[in-house]
């Protein structure tokens, strides 16, 4: 079965290239380095002996797309091309809107041409907004999304079941990403942010390394247990393994469209990450109390069972697994 994976090269997209290729399917990778490099493709292959076949473009670029459609029997589609940073997102709202929905928009025009019909997509939990209870089951309400990133991925789940509604022999699952840290096992591959990093884990990693000063935990008046704000954190490899789980359920099943939560059900706040961090990785790591981050909401974790019952997929790492391999990566890489 060849599989497309648009931004193949990225964080989730390249450790979901070593899942799919370890499984067997073939994968046609399709990347722009907009917020990765093509060293990348070199360390899919170390890792797995195997290589993708791989194509350097943007997902707007219709013609590309096309072509990478008429040269390969694309059997499903994997796609990851996004941009991901909040903060941005606020600053450039019509690159991320034209990066995240019309590259889908053109993606789905192209695929409904070449008659594959089969979509994986990579949502967030950022869709739920301000949750009204957690654990969050996959029927809470969506939307009150504080930023064009949360947003765009909204949109794109209103557009795919429009797409759905309109023609029920398409077969999509949405899968709604909770917080995805660590890095592969082997510190090939992991987290690299442009910049100074906006998410927890990547910024933790470099007050570790001495290359930012300290942390600033974003409020501890929160309604939670210490005070700091409660995610659902999940091992990136685990988050991968989803996504075959995903593909085998399309495979299987009848047509649908298909959504499930991706994280372990666990929460944990901020203040647990640093002291396990430090205890797994024996180091410090100076904090400070800062002001909340506006948009942050207290609290974020997963009702796993959905994808439990339905595609048999549970999280096999730990939070020490997780904390552990973010920073050999860490130290390996930088
Ligand atoms: C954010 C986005 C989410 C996106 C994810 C990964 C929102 C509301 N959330 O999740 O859509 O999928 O990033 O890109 O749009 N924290 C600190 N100090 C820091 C950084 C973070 O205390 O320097 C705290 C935050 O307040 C939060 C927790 O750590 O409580 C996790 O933050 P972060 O890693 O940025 O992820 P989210 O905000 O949950």
């Amino acid at each position: 079965m060849k599989v497309l994976v648009t931004g193949c090269c990225g964080y989730i997209g390249s450790h979901t290239c070593v899942e799919l290729l370890d499984n067997n399917y073939e994968v046609i990778g399709l990347d722009n380095f907009s917020n990765s490099k093509k060293e990348v493709l070199d360390k899919i292959k170390r890792i797995t002996s195997k290589s993708i076949k791989f194509y350097e473009g943007n997902m707007l670029n219709e013609e590309l797309l096309s072509r990478i459609f008429v040269e390969n029997k694309i059997d499903a589609v994997i796609d990851f091309a996004a941009y991901k940073a909040v903060g941005e997102s606020i600053s450039i709202p019509i690159d991320y809107y034209i990066n995240n929905v019309s590259s889908v928009l053109i993606l789905l025009k192209v695929m409904k041409k070449y008659k594959c019909k089969r979509l994986v997509f990579s949502s967030s939990a950022t869709v739920y907004g301000t949750p009204n209870k957690v654990p969050i089951t996959e029927d809470s309400p969506i939307g009150g999304t504080t930023n064009p990133y949360g947003t765009s991925k909204l949109m794109v789940e209103h557009i795919l079941k429009d797409v759905y509604k309109s023609d029920p022999t398409w077969d999509i699952c949405i899968l709604r990403y909770f917080n995805p840290i660590g890095a592969h096992s082997s510190s090939l591959l992991g987290e690299n942010p442009n910049g100074i990093p906006a998410n927890l884990l990547p910024y933790i990693t470099r007050v570790a390394n001495g290359k930012l000063a300290e942390l600033s935990v974003f409020g501890d008046d929160y309604d939670t247990k210490d005070g700091t704000g409660i995610r659902d954190y999940i091992h990136v490899v685990d988050l991968a393994r989803g996504h075959i789980k995903a593909l085998q359920k399309l495979e299987k099943e009848k047509k649908g469209l298909y959504i499930y939560n991706l994280g372990t059900g666990t929460g944990y706040s901020v203040l647990d990450i640093v002291r396990t961090f430090e205890k797994t990785n024996d180091m410090k790591i100076k904090y400070r109390i800062a002001p909340r981050r506006e948009g942050d909401v207290a609290s974020c974790y997963a009702d796993p069972s959905k994808a439990r019952e339905e595609l048999g997929f549970e999280c096999e790492k730990t939070l020490v697994d997780m904390l552990k391999d973010a920073w050999n990566f860490e130290k390996r890489n930088f």
